[in-house]
């Protein structure tokens, strides 16, 4: 009996993969990560499954779940929000069912930052303005940021930023990005990405803390989005569409 671990996306039920909804279909158990997973994807579930919150249970607690679930010879879908790279617990489990010899799959998901890059209409990524996006978040109760991983270390290459899980600490992330990206920098909040309740605040880098604390519903489930990609309009066309370009390596299979 197999664990499929699903990236359930950022929120709106219809950004979950054709692959999750099958696997969830045929799935007799379903653990789902509490609120964050929407009431409509557990409708994939089949009639009669056994549908478990986990967001009140410990570790341990979910193991066994998992391991009542596989000896009683059901395969079992595990939902999480967004996707399972970042920020899902995914290892800690799988290390658990490699040590008990229980076999898993895992099937991606919409991220979060997609979805609020996706809210503003941004590629966060433009030639010669910004080419990599670091996906990171500020020390919380449940982690600490390792020593070498701080805000500043990434803001001092200016590319663009996407930083989860902090927006209770907005006004110090603001302050230790300033001296890097300047108060002009374009910067935003997506509160929601995909829910109906999505809301989006953008503002200038020095701005921006007070204009989340005007729309005063803000919590939790935020990000935060900082670069100069996410303003440019003046930025070089990349190469890849130049006619140049198009004829010297189209066609080559490049
Ligand atoms: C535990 S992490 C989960 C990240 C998730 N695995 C992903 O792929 O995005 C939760 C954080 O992700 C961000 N987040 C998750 N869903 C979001 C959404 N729909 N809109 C904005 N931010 C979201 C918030 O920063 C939140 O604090």
């Amino acid at each position: 009996m197999t664990v499929h671990f699903i990236g359930a996306g950022p929120g709106a039920p219809d950004l979950l993969t054709l692959r999750g909804r099958d696997i969830i279909a045929r799935c007799p158990v379903c653990l789902y990560a509490g609120s964050l997973v929407p009431e409509a994807i557990l409708g994939h579930c089949p009639p009669g499954a056994r549908i478990v919150n986990t967001a009140p249970m410990s570790l341990d607690e979910i193991v066994a779940e998992i391991v009542d679930a596989t000896a009683a010879g059901h395969d079992v879908a595990r939902l999480h929000s967004g996707d399972l790279s970042v920020w899902s617990a995914l290892g800690e489990q799988t290390r658990r069912l490699d040590a008990l010899g229980i076999p898993y799959t895992v099937t991606p998901g919409v991220p979060s930052f997609a979805a609020a890059a996706a809210a503003l209409g941004r590629e966060l990524t433009l030639p010669e303005v910004a080419q990599s996006v670091v996906l990171t978040r500020t020390s919380g109760r449940a982690s600490a940021m390792p020593d070498t991983e701080t805000l500043a270390a990434f803001a001092a290459t200016r590319a663009t930023l996407a930083v989860h899980l902090s927006i209770h600490a907005l006004d110090k992330v603001v302050a230790e990005l300033l001296p890097f990206y300047g108060a002009d920098c374009p910067a935003a909040v997506v509160y929601r990405a995909s829910w109906p309740e999505e809301t989006i605040i953008r503002a200038p880098l020095g701005e921006l803390a007070a204009k989340v604390v005007e729309a005063a519903h803000i919590d939790r489930t935020a990000l935060i989005l900082v670069g100069h990609s996410l303003g440019s309009s003046d930025f070089r066309e990349s190469a890849l569409y130049d006619p140049g370009y198009q004829r010297r390596y189209r066609g080559r299979g490049e």
